[in-house]
C-alpha cells in the first residue's frame, strides 16, 4: 500500500516537474519584450553635421551663390526623396505633406487644406515669414533640428549643392518662378552669413531693399 502511495506521489511530482520545465522552456523561447514604441517612426537618422572635425558651431552655408550655378534637372532627381510625401505639380494633392507648387516666396505654413504642426506655425511667425531661399535651405538641411516640432519626418538634404539643385528645381514649379538671387546680393550676403548665426535674417522677404551696387566691399552686417 505504502509503495503504491509513494509511486502515486512520485508520478505526480514527476508530472509537475515535466510541466514546469516545459513552461519555463517555452517562456524562454516564446516570450518577447513588448516594443517601447508602437509602429515605427519614419524619421531617418540624423546625418553627421558637416561642421565635421572642427567641432564648434555648425557652419551655415549661404545657398544663394550656389543657386546661381545650380542644376535644376539634377534637382528633379533629388526631389524623389520628397515625392513619397509631397506633390509639386500645379493643383497637386496634399499627401503626408502639403503640395509644393509655387513654394518659393510662399508664406510658410499657408497651403490650403493642410493642417500644419504647431512647430511649423511658430516658424512661420503667424504667416509673416515666407519660403525664401535662405529659409528653404535652412529647413531642408535639417528639418527636425531647425524647425523644432515639425511633422516632417525627414532627415534632411545635407549636401549644399544637392540642396541648391533641389531648390532650383522647386523654384521652377510655379506660375512665375521667383527671381534668382542676383549675383551682387549673393556675394554680399556671404560674409554676413557666419555672423548671423543659426536663423536666417528676418526681412529677407523684401528683396528690393537688399539690392546693393557690386563693389566687392561687403556692406556692414545688419
Ligand atoms: C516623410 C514625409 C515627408 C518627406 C519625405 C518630406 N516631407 Fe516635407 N513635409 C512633410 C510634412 C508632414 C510637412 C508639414 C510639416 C509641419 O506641419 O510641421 C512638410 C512640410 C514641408 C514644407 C513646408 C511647406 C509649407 O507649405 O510651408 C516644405 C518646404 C517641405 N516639406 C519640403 C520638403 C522637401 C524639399 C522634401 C525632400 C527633400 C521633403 N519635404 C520631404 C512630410 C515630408
Amino acid at each position: 500500500m505504502n509503495s503504491y502511495v509513494n509511486m502515486g506521489v512520485g508520478a505526480f511530482l514527476g508530472t509537475v516537474f515535466v510541466l514546469m520545465s516545459v513552461s519555463i522552456a517555452s517562456e524562454g523561447i516564446f516570450h518577447s519584450e513588448a516594443p517601447e514604441k508602437e509602429g515605427f517612426a519614419i524619421v531617418a537618422e540624423e546625418g553627421t553635421s558637416e561642421a565635421g572635425a572642427g567641432g564648434g558651431a555648425e557652419v551655415e552655408v549661404d545657398i544663394k551663390p550656389l543657386l546661381l550655378k545650380a542644376d535644376a534637372a539634377a534637382g528633379e532627381a533629388v526631389f524623389k526623396k520628397c515625392a513619397s510625401c509631397h506633390t509639386a505639380d500645379k493643383g497637386g494633392a496634399n499627401k503626408v505633406g502639403p503640395n509644393l507648387w509655387g513654394l518659393v516666396n510662399r508664406p510658410i505654413a499657408s497651403h490650403e487644406g493642410f493642417s500644419y504642426s504647431a512647430g511649423m506655425k511658430t516658424f512661420a511667425e503667424g504667416g509673416k515669414v515666407v519660403w525664401d531661399y535662405d529659409h528653404l535651405s535652412y529647413f531642408i538641411e535639417a528639418p527636425k533640428k531647425h524647425v523644432p516640432g515639425t511633422a516632417m519626418g525627414f532627415a534632411g538634404v545635407k549636401k549644399p549643392d544637392e540642396r541648391a539643385n533641389l531648390i532650383a528645381w522647386l523654384r521652377e514649379q510655379a506660375d512665375s518662378p521667383a527671381a534668382l538671387p542676383d549675383a551682387a546680393a549673393a556675394a554680399e550676403a556671404a560674409p554676413a552669413a557666419g555672423a548671423e548665426g543659426a536663423k536666417p535674417a528676418e526681412g529677407q522677404a523684401a528683396p528690393a531693399t537688399e539690392v546693393k551696387p557690386a563693389e566687392g566691399q561687403p556692406a556692414p552686417a545688419h
